[in-house]
């Protein structure tokens, strides 16, 4: 496993990092005992990073009983709390310290070591922080987390407006990026401010789903050529990411993770997976040398000459 330092936090991260985001957290499809074997299988190839969320079903819950015992050096948790109630205000005080009680609680750790505020859209910024700020600074004192840290919605902030905002703010340790090589707009402003800012960058949807889907990514491309969209004009109609492919050396997944880990201001690339030889896959593709140059530039002269909203319909 190679590490990184994750921005002015100093925390040594594993270049790939546990995500539980998608069926990790539902028990239907992960049994405590299956989830327990996973993140064994994590430690093991010397993970050490782990994403997690208080929305994401029970998998802080399924997380506290997998790390029950194991040595709290081995392992840097990051969990998240959503922002803003039904009617999108921000939710108060009161209800975030209940959210980072039970998060504490349940993964039955003393101290979450980065506290993320989820899925933060650009206008949520300041009037979160408006209200939240003294809160955060408050549970922060009383050592119930170490960082904080934002994450962005891979929904509807497709050029990244949000973190370039949280970087001037100053009071974020880290961002949780969406960077892949069908969305690579985060090159433009929001990685680089967190390398200005000293923020750390943890990079998500490198996998995302039309790069495990051939029959998907095929469409997307062909809808995009009949747009008129220029970047994917001389894209082969057939495999037409194959160059990429086989650039990275391995699956179009390891192309999304070796891609991600690419870029100097990643310290991290979350996938989450039920699965260990994917998770085996993935740890090799993340700790391969950066991509060349020049497959990057190409991944940049298609995907930027594209429409980014399009694009990251392709994510989820
Ligand atoms: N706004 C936010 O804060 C936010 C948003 C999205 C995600 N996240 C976090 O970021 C993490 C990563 O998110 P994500 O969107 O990249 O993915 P994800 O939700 O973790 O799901 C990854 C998917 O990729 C598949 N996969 C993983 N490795 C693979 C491989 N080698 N080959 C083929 N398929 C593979 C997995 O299926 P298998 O089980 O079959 O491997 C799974 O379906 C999440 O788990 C979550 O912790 C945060």
């Amino acid at each position: 496993m190679l590490y990184r330092t994750l921005g002015a936090t100093g925390l040594r991260v594993s270049v790939l990092g546990l995500g539980t985001g998608t069926r990790f957290g539902d028990p239907r499809q992960n049994s405590a005992a299956d989830a327990a074997r996973l993140v064994r299988a994590a430690l093991d190839f010397g993970i050490n990073y782990i994403d997690t969320a208080a929305i994401y079903g029970e998998a802080e819950a399924q997380l506290g009983a997998a790390l029950a015992g194991v040595s709290r050096e081995r392992f840097i948790i990051a969990t998240k709390f959503w922002p803003v109630d039904a009617g999108l205000q921000p939710i108060t005080p009161a209800e975030l310290r209940a959210s980072v009680n039970r998060s504490l609680q349940r993964l039955r750790v003393e101290t979450i070591d980065v506290l993320q505020i989820h899925g933060l859209r650009p206008a949520w910024l300041g009037p979160v922080m408006d209200r939240l700020g003294p809160e955060l600074a408050a549970l922060r004192e009383q050592g119930r987390y170490r960082f904080l840290g934002v994450s962005e919605t891979i929904v509807d902030d497709s050029l990244h407006e949000m973190v370039p905002h949280a970087a001037a703010d100053g009071r974020f340790a880290s961002a949780l990026i969406g960077y892949n090589p069908l969305s690579p707009w985060a090159e433009l402003s929001a990685l680089p401010a967190c390398e200005q800012s000293g923020m750390g960058v943890i990079a998500m949807v490198a996998v995302g789903r039309a790069l495990r889907d051939p029959a998907m990514l095929e469409r997307l491309v062909r809808e995009a050529r009949e747009r008129g969209e220029p970047g994917v004009a001389d894209l082969p109609r057939k495999d037409p990411l194959g160059w990429l492919r086989d650039a990275a050396g391995g699956s179009m997944a390891a192309a999304g993770l070796r891609f991600a880990a690419s870029h100097s201001a990643v310290a991290t690339v979350l996938a989450g997976t039920l699965d260990v030889e994917h998770l085996r896959e993935n740890v090799t593709a993340a700790c391969r040398p950066p991509l060349p140059e020049e497959v990057r530039a190409r991944v940049r002269r298609v995907f930027l000459n594209t429409d980014a909203a399009y694009w990251r319909s392709g994510d989820v």
